[in-house]
């Protein structure tokens, strides 16, 4: 039996600051997250300079915690996982530098992760049997991806959004609903007591791309003509419509290219009712359907620690000259 390989993930790239311990890419040690939600609800999203400094304040003690909490030394740890992108810069930076510091104060491997991968990698955690290749459906707060997972961390991407995230539309809509920031939960839980009754435009694009800007002015313009519009069924109208163009492409690719799993990943991917339409997906066309665990599917370290166990096995090093990449493409 070779060796347990333990991986310390540090994530800072928007507004939590995690850092984890994971035993051989599929076991959490501890996960220790600290949300920022609460600051930046205030200003209706996050405020970049605040995010920055509020990482720095709580890097280190976040750091401490987490050894504590998996009851290991730095000494044990095999290697340092850290996003460098894509994020707010001065975000990441506050992640890099530090993870850069660590890595030469206790000579252990720098890992550099792309925060995307480490969404898809939650699901390694949460399913510890699964295993590439499978169609993957990435559904977070920036980011709207079709991609074929060929490998760890190694994927072709089949289709990606024309202009908003689905998290951004949520988001959006959410505000201009009244229901506070970040909107994606709120929608979730109001949607439950709606019907889908209202119309909303369902827009199919070529070769398996997304756009989420036309419904979101929809949903703007509908509160605006009748600010009393019932919000429950706009939001319930809303959810149906974007989960309908998310099975559209799904369904076209599994048919294309014959994939018998599919897994979901990111913020979006937590929503219950998108998640109720793929399970009916997964019995309609015998595909088996994956999600992360809840907490697995917002910002957190164990994901980014998973995704840089596969790189450490690789032996994919990073120097000391890693810098945050805010635009980091997939
Ligand atoms: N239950 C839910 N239903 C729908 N959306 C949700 C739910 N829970 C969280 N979200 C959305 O998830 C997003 C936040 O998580 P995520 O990690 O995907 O975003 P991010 O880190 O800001 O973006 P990215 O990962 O693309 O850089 C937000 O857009 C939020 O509204
Ligand atoms: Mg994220």
């Amino acid at each position: 039996m070779s060796k347990d390989v333990f991986i310390m993930g540090i994530e800072s790239s928007c507004d939590e600051t995690s850092i984890s311990i994971v035993k051989n890419g599929r076991e959490i040690l501890s996960n220790v997250i600290n949300s920022q939600i609460s600051t930046h609800e205030v200003y209706g999203g996050v405020v970049p300079e605040i995010a920055s400094r509020m990482h720095t304040e709580v890097i280190n003690l976040i750091m401490k915690q987490s050894l504590k909490e998996a009851n290991i030394t730095l000494d044990e740890i095999d290697g340092i996982a850290v996003t460098y992108g894509p994020g707010l810069v001065g975000a990441l930076l506050v992640g890099v530098s530090y993870a850069k510091a660590l890595s030469f104060a206790t000579n252990k491997p720098l890992i550099a992760v792309n925060h995307i991968n480490g969404h898809v990698a939650a699901n390694y955690i949460t399913h510890k049997d699964l295993e590439p290749p499978f169609l993957c459906l990435i559904i977070s707060g920036g980011h709207t991806y079709l991609v074929n997972v060929k490998d760890y961390n190694e994927s072709e991407i089949i289709g990606k959004t024309k202009d908003d995230a689905i998290g951004e539309a949520f988001d959006k809509v959410a505000r201009v609903c009244n229901l506070g920031y970040p909107g994606g939960p709120k929608i979730d839980n109001l949607a439950k007591s709606g019907v889908p009754n209202i119309n909303l435009p369902i827009s199919h694009l070529e070769n398996y791309n997304f756009t989420f800007s036309g419904i979101k002015t929809a949903v703007i313009n509908l509160n605006h003509k009748d600010p009393n519009i019932n919000k429950a069924d706009l939001c319930a109208s809303f959810e149906n419509a974007v989960t309908q163009m998310l099975i559209f492409n799904v369904e076209k690719a599994i048919n294309e290219f014959n994939f018998e799993k599919v897994v979901l990943a990111g913020g979006v991917s937590r929503n219950s009712y998108i998640r109720k339409e793929f399970d009916e997906l997964s019995k309609r066309l015998k595909v088996k359907v994956y999600y992360p665990d809840g907490i697995l599917c917002t910002d957190n370290a164990a994901m980014i620690a998973s995704s840089g166990y596969w790189e450490y096995l690789k032996g994919n090093f990073a120097d000391l000259k890693l810098n945050a990449e805010p635009g980091l493409k997939l």
